[in-house]
């Protein structure tokens, strides 16, 4: 069988591919940065790669020459999931996580609260064995500790056992999981505990790295999930899974190689022996863990929606692959509630205040899926709603996740529409916060109606350097979005018999709800009219949440607790969600 040469621009990192292999399917198994919001299916336009030579050996497809503008194809762009590699090819793709912005969040403020990890160090002193004691090893070191019923389970320290309580000269500390025993270190060891938090969005992956001991979030790191070369939402995902075979590993693997490099970029950061790091949370939607557990997520795809699992579990990092960079970690996976309110949901209502707040509050996580949760009393309702990739970048002509060159903010002041990109580099594109604004602004200049009518083909931001077009398609794909989610918002007010007037605070959860402006949310119509007071921004609420847990035994408990008492609304076995989600249509405040 014929190979052609892959030659990955500027790393001229050189690969092979089978002749007429589709040029996407490449850019995934070398992990090289591609989104494809639509799976492949020629759809989005979003997969573009500069082919800069071995180009004219595939003639350009119907496909391409629709969706890409004339501008692209003459500077030699085509779409991956199109193109078949039929010579050597020289190919450059874009990659999303060029922005240090996006890869090194800021740090969350100090946790305001007191730390009991579920990783604790005991000291121990040991009796030493002679002919008259001759207890084994085992019951020796268990009897010596005070905390209850202590225990070893791993097999590889038991085996290690005899070698170090004789190397430390039976003085030490046993690092405690509860009441595990999971490692022994040196009495006079100061190199310290630590543990890790994992957030698995659909869009990106974040990694916080916290001391044990102190409680202080030592560093994060974030970065695309490189899934979306396989789909921007979870539908695709699971299909491509349904799809191939080897669909669930090659997804799982991609994650698994993205998390090894943020921990280990991490720990070199930080100045951390990665042996040291004994606890990981994990929290994400009920898909991304499924897929991060090689557990297929088949059935989440269509009704009924049955999840194979929700419920809190331990594992160790060798189980899911991760040992490379958590080789002594214990893997904790937050519960979630069902196939569509994730765990990502849970650690939001736990870090968020939701809980703490004694009034009526509505927690809203916008991404693909738009998930929500409304508290009246001690009554809990969640519901997730397909807003689809819009705020994301995805089905919007100039969309783009907020990187640099993204529209972040539109206004309209004196001097006319203005607006900002991410890092103030040159527009090119648009992101959701962006997208909000300019609606907002365009309606408020009479650009455009409440119904969602545009004057003229387009409305154009142009700054000095770029123009960035909003179009009629664009227009619309908001709407669906922000209809989608407050028709959610709506029904869970409705089951929790409150109007608008009964809300007491919204939150936004999300790096989006951070960057939105409320008052623009508000005026289009995608949160209930609340005075913009009551609404704050969370930020990263599920990594937050993820942190906690292993920095807070007592959250897990809640975690248990709260999936058991979270009462989930299924918005598509209401009749009524088509009714409510046209009358949501309209940009204006409701
Ligand atoms: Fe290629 Fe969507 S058009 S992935």
């Amino acid at each position: 069988e014929a190979v052609h040469k892959v030659i990955f621009l500027p790393s001229q990192r050189t690969v092979t591919a089978k002749r007429g292999e589709i040029l996407l399917d490449v850019l995934r198994r070398e992990s090289q940065p591609i989104s494809a919001v639509c799976g492949g299916r020629g759809n989005c336009g979003k997969c573009k790669a500069l082919v800069a030579e071995g180009s004219e050996a595939f003639p350009l497809t119907l496909t391409e020459a629709r969706l890409l503008t004339r501008d692209e194809i003459a500077a030699g762009y085509r779409l991956s999931c199109q193109f078949k590699v039929m010579t050597d090819v020289r190919v450059k793709t874009e990659d999303p996580a060029v922005d240090s912005a996006v890869s090194k969040p800021p740090l969350p403020k100090a946790l305001m609260r007191e730390i009991s990890p579920l990783v604790r160090l005991e000291e121990f002193s040991l009796s030493r064995p002679d002919i008259h004691d001759q207890a084994s090893d085992y019951s020796r070191l268990i009897s010596a500790l005070v905390t209850e019923k202590p225990r070893i389970d791993r097999l590889n320290l038991l085996r290690r056992l005899p070698h170090i309580i004789r190397e430390i000269d039976y003085r030490g500390r046993a690092v405690m999981y509860g009441s595990e025993v999971i490692d022994i270190l040196p009495f006079s060891d100061e190199r310290g505990i630590f543990g890790v938090a994992i957030d698995i969005g659909t869009t990106t992956l974040a990694v916080y790295l916290a001391d044990l001991k102190s409680g202080e979030i030592l560093a994060v790191r974030s970065a695309p999930n490189p899934q979306s070369s396989y789909g921007q939402d979870v539908i695709s995902r699971i299909d491509y899974t349904i799809k191939r075979a080897e669909g669930i590993d090659e997804l799982r693997i991609a994650v698994l190689k993205t998390l090894n490099k943020l921990i280990d970029d991490l720990c070199k950061e930080s100045e951390v022996s990665k042996e040291r790091i004994y606890d990981t949370s994990i929290v994400g939607n009920t898909t991304m863990i499924h897929i991060l557990l090689g557990i297929s997520p088949e059935r989440i795809a269509s009704s009924p929606f049955i999840p194979v699992f929700t419920g809190g579990k331990v594992f160790e990092s060798r189980e899911l692959d991760l040992e490379e960079s958590i080789p002594n970690s214990k893997i904790y996976i937050m519960p979630g509630i069902s196939a569509y309110v994730g765990s990502d949901i849970t650690a939001g209502i736990l870090s968020s205040g939701f809980i703490e707040d004694s009034g009526n509050v509505l927690l809203v996580d916008i991404g693909t899926n738009g998930e929500m949760a409304l508290k009246k009393g001690d009554r809990i309702f969640a519901c997730s709603t397909a807003a689809g990739p819009a705020f994301e970048g995805g089905n919007i002509s100039q969309g783009t996740i907020a990187r640099p060159g993204a529209v972040d903010h539109v206004w309209l002041n004196g001097e006319g529409i203005g607006f900002s990109t991410v890092n103030g580099s040159n527009a090119s594109g648009i992101c959701g916060s962006g997208l909000i604004d300019a609606i907002a602004v365009m309606i408020g200049a009479g650009i455009l109606t409440e119904s969602g009518r545009i004057k003229g083909e387009y409305f154009e931001l142009e700054g000095p350097a770029g123009i960035v077009r909003i179009n009629k398609r664009d227009i619309r794909e908001v709407q669906l979005a922000k209809a989608a989610i407050r028709a959610g918002v709506s029904i869970l007010m409705d089951r929790a018999g409150i109007e608008t007037r009964d809300i007491d605070r919204i939150l936004l959860a999300g790096a989006f709800g951070n960057y939105i402006d409320p008052e623009n949310a508000l005026r289009i119509g995608m949160l209930p009219n609340v005075p913009v007071e009551r609404v704050s921004p969370v930020g990263n609420a599920a990594g937050l949440g993820a942190v906690l847990a292993v920095l807070d035994s007592g959250i897990r408990e809640r975690a248990e607790n709260l999936s058991n008492i979270i009462y989930y609304v299924e918005l598509s076995g209401r009749k009524d969600f088509n009714e409510i989600f046209v009358d949501n249509l309209a940009l204006r405040e409701g």
